[in-house]
């Protein structure tokens, strides 16, 4: 049979009318940009200094779970370098040609944005060396024997990696960024400020502190995830109710969405319920889970898994996944909701 993943990724989720909202409601600047302090306050100066000097960016490397705002980061960086990115990504770039005809057409301090760096294939990522380090490239003429390889000069321009899994990268990859930024959830407290930012510029009625604060505890830290909610949470209450999000119709909307208290989604409550029926709490490796739960591996580890192992949920041990005390405690407190 087919594997049908359970529901999944988040923007797999959002319908084309609503990508469009989704880059509507994008911060633009650093100004606009919402949490990371430490990552926006380190960019600035990095920004700031290279504007001064006249010169691109160096590399930069991002890193964190899905939803918490690398290609965001990545577009600010090139409105505030006032300079152009070109969008690509790693399962993109099937072959050598591929990423030498993007590379020959940048400008000098362009940006290419490279989303899913972890899944460059071996030899893309080997052109890629030379391109980063030495702005050169070789294009290769002919075949077996009497193939030649040129070497071409690049403008010197500045490449932005984003990945889910840094430790997937290669050292020689990883050595090749000037600066590697870890983008970390989100707290309530500034996604209630991203909540009640997208809802103004969508217009929708909000309580701003406890109807924002309902929507923004339920994210699961993912600025993403905020913005799905509150457009469906916007629906519900234009449909349902009078049009104003308060804390009590987003609580009813959420939870018939399948949002618990928590933010968990039905393939984390599964995944849980998994654990702890199936494998009696752990230890189980994660190819046995994705086996029983009909999911990608990888979907498990990128997508799944980093929120749960934050909220003390699982727990990681050389034998495998298991569960935590407070998945237990959640679960029945959620039942118990629920009843
Ligand atoms: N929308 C999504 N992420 C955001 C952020 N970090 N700041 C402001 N608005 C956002």
């Amino acid at each position: 049979m087919p594997k049908e993943p359970l529901i999944r990724s988040e923007d797999q989720q959002d319908t084309y009318r609503e990508e469009r909202l989704v880059w509507s409601l994008r911060p633009r600047t650093l100004a606009e940009y919402i949490g990371q302090l430490a990552v926006a306050e380190s960019l600035s100066v990095a920004i700031t200094a290279a504007r001064k000097r006249g010169e691109p960016l160096e590399h930069i490397l991002l890193h964190s779970p899905p939803g918490l705002g690398k290609t965001t980061l990545a577009h600010i960086i090139a409105t505030e370098m006032q300079t152009k990115i070109t969008h690509t990504s790693g399962p993109a770039l099937e072959k050598p040609v591929d990423i030498v005809g993007i590379l020959s057409n940048l400008e000098t301090g362009e940006i290419l944005f490279i989303d899913e760096i972890h899944r460059l294939s071996h030899t893309v990522e080997e052109y890629l060396y030379s391109a980063m380090e030495d702005f050169e490239v070789s294009f290769i003429y002919g075949k077996g024997a009497f193939a030649k390889t040129l070497p071409y000069q690049l403008k010197r321009f500045t490449l932005i990696g984003a990945t889910t899994r840094a430790g997937l990268l290669t050292p020689p990859l990883r050595d090749r960024f000037g600066m590697t930024y870890h983008l970390d959830y989100y707290s309530s407290e500034e996604l209630v400020q991203v909540v009640n930012r997208s809802a103004s510029i969508l217009g929708v009625r909000i309580e701003e502190e406890a109807g924002a604060l309902e929507i923004a505890m339920r994210s699961r830290g993912t600025p993403r995830v905020a913005n799905r909610l509150l457009r469906r949470v916007r629906d519900y209450a234009e449909v349902k109710r009078e049009g104003k999000i308060t804390q009590e119709i987003a609580d009813e909307a959420l939870t018939r969405e399948g949002v618990d208290k928590n933010g968990l989604d039905r393939l984390d409550s599964l995944y849980l319920r998994t654990i702890i029926d199936n494998y009696r709490g752990g230890p189980v490796g994660i190819e046995a889970l994705a086996a029983t739960l009909n999911e990608e591996t990888t979907t498990l580890i990128d997508v799944v898994e980093p929120f749960l192992l934050k909220m003390g949920f699982i727990i990681r041990t050389p034998a495998g996944r298991k569960i935590g005390d407070a998945a237990r405690a959640h679960l029945t407190s959620e039942q118990q909701r629920l009843l």
